[in-house]
This record gives C-alpha cells, sequence and structure tokens, in this order.
C-alpha cells in the first residue's frame, strides 16, 4: 500500500499545477492583483482539503484528474479564507505559510481583492463543463461550496469567532464556531467525491459526516499547535488565541482534555468509513495525519 506521505504529496503535485494552470502570470495593468492571488496560493499549505477531495473520490473510482478542478476550487475558497482571516480587522497576522501575509506583502485593500477575487473564481472553475460533463453536478458542488463557506458556513463562523473575544461562548457554542468556521469547508471536501461520482445519498451523507468529525478534530489541533507549537514548524504565528481571547476547546477543557477530544473525533471519524471497504484507507491514515500533525 502506498503511506499517507506519498499519496498526500501527489496531491500536492497535481494540485499546485492545476492551481498554476488556473492562475496565470498576467501582465495587464492590473496584474498586481494576479500575483497576489498567486502568492496567496500557490507555494505552500498541506492542500489536505483537495488530498479530502481526490481520495473521496477514489473510493467511486474516480480519477484524481475527474476530481482535480474540484480540489483546487475548494483550496481557491480556502486561500481566500487565510486571507481574510490574517488582516488587520481579523486575526492581524504577518506570517503564514512561513512567509509575510498577503497584507503585509502586498497592502490590505490588495488583500481584501485578492480574497474577493479567489473566492468568485472558485465558483468560476465549478461551473464550468471541464469541471463535469453533468449539469446536475456542476449544481450540487456549486450549491454545497456555497453553503459550506456562506454565512451558515466558514463566514458565519469566523463571525462567532470575533464575537467570541468580547463574549464568553459555552463548550456547545465553541463547538458550534469550530464546526461553522472550519468543519462545513472540510465536510464539504469529503462530500465532494461523492457528489462528483453521483454516489448514493446515504454514501454521500457518510464522507459528510465522516469529514465533518474531522474537521472539529482538525480545528483542535489548530488549536494545539497554536499553544504548543512554534512558528517556525507551524508557519505562523503561536500563542495568538489565548493573547486575543479567542475561544477554544483549549479555553474549554484544557491542553489534555482538547487533545482527548481531537483523538475521540478523529476515531469516531474513521466509523464512518466502515462500509467502505480498503478504498476508504487513505481517508482512514488522514484520521491519523490529522491529530499528530506538527504544522
Ligand atoms: C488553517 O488551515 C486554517 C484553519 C481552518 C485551521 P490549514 O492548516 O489547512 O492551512 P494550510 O492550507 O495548510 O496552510
Ligand atoms: C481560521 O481559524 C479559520 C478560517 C476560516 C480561515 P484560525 O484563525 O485559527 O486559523 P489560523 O490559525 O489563523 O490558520
Ligand atoms: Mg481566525
Ligand atoms: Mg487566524
Ligand atoms: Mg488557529
Amino acid at each position: 500500500m502506498i503511506d499517507f506521505e506519498t499519496r498526500l504529496a501527489t496531491v500536492v503535485e497535481a494540485v499546485d499545477r492545476e492551481l498554476e494552470s488556473l492562475l496565470p502570470g498576467s501582465e495587464v495593468l492590473e496584474q498586481h492583483l494576479f500575483d497576489a492571488m498567486r502568492y496567496a496560493v500557490l507555494g505552500g499549505g498541506k492542500r489536505l482539503r483537495p488530498f479530502l477531495v481526490i481520495s473521496s473520490g477514489q473510493i467511486f473510482d474516480l480519477e484524481p484528474g475527474e476530481c482535480i478542478r474540484v480540489a483546487a476550487a475548494v483550496e481557491l475558497v480556502h486561500a481566500y479564507s487565510l486571507v481574510h482571516d490574517d488582516l488587520p480587522c481579523m486575526d492581524d497576522d504577518n506570517l503564514r505559510r512561513g512567509r509575510p501575509t498577503v497584507h503585509v506583502k502586498y497592502d490590505e485593500a490588495t488583500a481584501v481583492l485578492t480574497g474577493d477575487a479567489l473566492l468568485t473564481l472558485a465558483f468560476e472553475v465549478l461551473a464550468d463543463r471541464k469541471t463535469s460533463p453533468d449539469p446536475e453536478v456542476r449544481m450540487d458542488l456549486v450549491a454545497g461550496l456555497s453553503r459550506a463557506a456562506g454565512g451558515h458556513g466558514m463566514v458565519g463562523g469566523q463571525v462567532l469567532d470575533l464575537w467570541a473575544e468580547e463574549h464568553k461562548l459555552d463548550e456547545a457554542g465553541t463547538v458550534r464556531m469550530q464546526r461553522l468556521k472550519t468543519g462545513e469547508m472540510i465536510a464539504f471536501s469529503g462530500e465532494a467525491g461523492a457528489i462528483l461520482a453521483r454516489a448514493r445519498p446515504q454514501q454521500r451523507l457518510a464522507l459528510r459526516m465522516f469529514a465533518h468529525d474531522l474537521g472539529l478534530a482538525f480545528q483542535i489541533t489548530d488549536d494545539l499547535l497554536d499553544v504548543e507549537g512554534n512558528a517556525s514548524d507551524v508557519g505562523k504565528a503561536t500563542g495568538k488565541d489565548a493573547a486575543a481571547g479567542k475561544s477554544t476547546i483549549i479555553s474549554m477543557l484544557g491542553v489534555e482534555g482538547a487533545r482527548d477530544r481531537a483523538i475521540l473525533l478523529s476515531r469516531q471519524a474513521a466509523t464512518h468509513l466502515d462500509h467502505f471497504g480498503e478504498k476508504a484507507n487513505a481517508l482512514r491514515a488522514l484520521c491519523e495525519f490529522v491529530i499528530s500533525r506538527s504544522n
């Protein structure tokens, strides 16, 4: 069996190639926008959401090439969310993926517009016939990614995250915030392979539930890395959540409690894969990676 690192490296290579072709350099007057978009997307990132899209597609015998545009679209939305997340009015971060953030490298207005352009590009990619010959599949993908990214998904979660700097969230509220800001995008990524393959509703739901639990484990690990990691490994400033008074599972349960919760969620995620047999082994390996990662 191919090991997880090799599989992930193959996804990184394929999705980087696709993103590169979707974001060509440009020599128009507004080219700094396209430079900034390339800067935000290329050359870094674990590409876990693309890995989910491609690995869920493989369960239904889709080739990576058949999933690559959806994988790239999800990564474009993710990159946009990071550019905006780092803005001075949000988390005010200077370091991302080991490099200056977009508003530091360019300026704040460019960072806002870069995010806007990445978000819209993602939907242009999904709506294109090259993504799937079936218009219903394309509509399902557009609807799914919109829901995951919007007010009832990532954007709503980001609002709650900021609100919780000034107000107290209880544990249920914190879990809800994490589900929205991180979980929904990851849940869609897991479901996307099933959408592309026109899998049965039950199979689609199983993958969604798997990725949902995985997303919660993923965000808890992100919070743990903020407490325990150092900037040079993690590629972004650490110690910022407590300093900003963020509500996290760690502020509720402490470091050990949060780690136990992440392990539990990762195991729970894997149980949703039981029906898929060996074809889901890449996703099972991802459950382990998500809680043991160091960046
Ligand atoms: C960071 O996501 C933001 C969160 C949702 C926690 P990743 O840890 O996937 O960031 P990259 O893409 O690898 O840089
Ligand atoms: C961000 O969560 C989630 C997003 C939707 C971008 P964080 O603010 O914890 O992500 P990092 O730690 O800056 O990557
Ligand atoms: Mg944030
Ligand atoms: Mg942040
Ligand atoms: Mg974080």
